[in-house]
């Protein structure tokens, strides 16, 4: 009687979920026209006021617009070249296109290029100046590095997305990607000076110079935010919701920025908003259609692409270490994914959770034998064990001790939720994830703006 009632729900969701009922409207032609002319009315209201800051608001109105309609019309086009991914958490396992940060990323880029004579024009209206000496040259390398690096990320992370790269040839692609913005920063600004907490100012002095270090930081930093996100997937909805709660912190912190008063804070957060305002827009637009039921995938592309422009952005705005504070989940996820990324443990080609038949996602399961575990990887598994970090599945306790095989949740931040919460339903995961994000994002502020000046007091 029960497996009977299971089976008709499950027979239920499975219609509910065909890939031929989740397929991406086309909008009619003449309907698009509209709403980008519609949207074309706040960028012409600002350039006729000359509000540079207006103006990129009104782009990114536009670029969302323009973001919706292409998802719309190139996420049939990707599934019939052959780019199509299986959701694995729904019955029947639909297809649908993916690789649709390609789409984003690319509207996001036209629109910054559309964008980017805005500012220097301005800037001979306001000086007045004719002296090509004395145009803002170092600004305009601090662009061009940015979309450089973003545009390489996004040509690599489509790559990836192509090819079905190994991990370990992955892990490279951000660190060429940052080579642009590495190579123009020595050329231009090369300031590789540190504040000094003033707890090691004795010692140190006020101002450290970290010389090729500052090179590798900012290296680190743009793998980590592009591999963060990217292994922080896996549910409808995830990969995008995270950057948009990450990017929001970000406008907030560098509006406060501009009302700071500090000339050289200000320009760097508008610098910041300039770039952060299209990705929130084209985002928006990528999560409208990648929310649950999923009708296209973000893939690797999307997730490089973020990750690469919150590293700009924190690099280049002079806030990465506020940027790490907004990553909490991605550096927990990661710590977390330490001993499988590493090989103490195995760790499979997908660790997302697992649907069950009760139609809830439950967490997914390694096993291995334990005493094929190196030292290390026996400690960690007992050590997340003990922190209730994962939950151990096998039967009978302690019986791979004497050479059974062992069964683990997979350790990932999603997992651990599902280990914690219980089983949820895929879409109530995603928003206790972006719960979690924001709530992280919430007390980064708190350090930010409160704990942070007992390390650096304002001058
Ligand atoms: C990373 C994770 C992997 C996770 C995968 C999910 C690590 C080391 N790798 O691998 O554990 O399973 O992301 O993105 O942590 N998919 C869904 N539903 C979604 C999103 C994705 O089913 O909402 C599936 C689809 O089959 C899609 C595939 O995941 O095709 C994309 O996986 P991919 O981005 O290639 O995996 P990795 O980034 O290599
Ligand atoms: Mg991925």
């Amino acid at each position: 009687m029960m497996i009977g009632i299971v089976n008709e729900k499950v027979a239920l969701m499975a219609k509910d979920n065909t890939a031929s009922s989740r397929t991406v409207n086309k909008d009619s032609l003449p309907r698009n026209i509209v709403w980008i002319l519609l949207a074309c009315l706040p960028v012409c209201l600002a350039w006729y006021h000359r509000d540079i800051l207006g103006l990129s608001i009104g782009l990114s109105i536009l670029s969302y617009v323009a973001s919706d309609a292409m998802i719309k019309g190139v996420a049939p086009m990707l599934a019939e070249a052959g780019r199509a991914g299986t959701d694995l958490n729904k019955v029947g396992r639909p297809k649908i296109p993916e690789s649709l940060g390609v789409v984003v990323g690319t509207v996001f880029l036209v629109t910054i290029f559309l964008f980017l004579p805005f500012p220097f024009m301005s800037w001979f209206l306001e000086t007045g100046s004719k002296d090509s000496l004395e145009f803002p040259f170092q600004r305009l390398g601090e662009y061009t590095a940015a979309l450089l690096s973003i545009c390489s990320m996004l040509f690599l992370g489509f790559a990836d997305d192509v090819l079905n790269l190994k991990w370990r040839h992955k892990v490279v692609l951000p660190a060429i990607a940052t080579l642009p913005l590495l190579i123009l920063y020595r050329v231009t600004f090369g300031v590789t000076n540190v504040v000094v907490p003033i707890q090691f100012r004795a010692q140190l002095g006020p101002i450290f110079d970290l010389g090729v270090f500052y090179y590798l930081y900012m290296a680190a930093v743009a793998i980590f935010c592009t591999h963060s996100i990217n292994i922080l997937a896996g549910v409808n909805g995830v990969e995008v919701g995270q950057s948009l709660v990450i990017c929001a912190s970000l406008i907030i912190h560098s509006v406060i920025g501009i009302f700071s008063g500090i000339v050289a804070v200000k320009d760097h957060c508008f610098f910041a908003l300039y770039i952060l305002l299209p990705f929130f827009a084209v985002s928006l637009a990528l999560f409208k259609s990648n929310w649950y039921p999923a009708k296209v995938f973000v893939g690797d592309t999307y997730c490089y692409f973020a990750g690469m422009t919150f590293a700009v952005v924190g690099i280049l705005g002079h806030f990465s270490k506020t940027l790490m504070l907004f990553f909490l989940p991605q550096i927990f996820n990661f710590l977390f994914s330490v001993p499988q990324l590493f090989g103490l443990i195995p760790c499979p080609r997908h660790r997302l959770p697992r649907l069950g038949p009760d139609g809830k996602l439950h967490p997914s399961e390694v096993s291995f034998d334990y005493h094929g575990l190196s030292a290390l990887g026996q400690v960690s598994v007992e050590l997340c064990i003990a922190l209730g970090l994962v939950k151990e599945i096998s039967k009978c306790e302690h019986d791979y001790k004497h050479g059974r095989e062992m069964v683990v949740t997979n350790f990932t931040l999603l997992n651990f939720l599902l280990v914690k919460l219980g089983p949820l339903h895929e879409d109530h995961l995603a928003m206790a994830l972006l719960l979690f994000q924001s709530l992280c994002c919430t007390s980064g502020f708190f350090i930010r703006y409160h704990i942070s000046s007992y390390f650096f007091p304002p001058s």
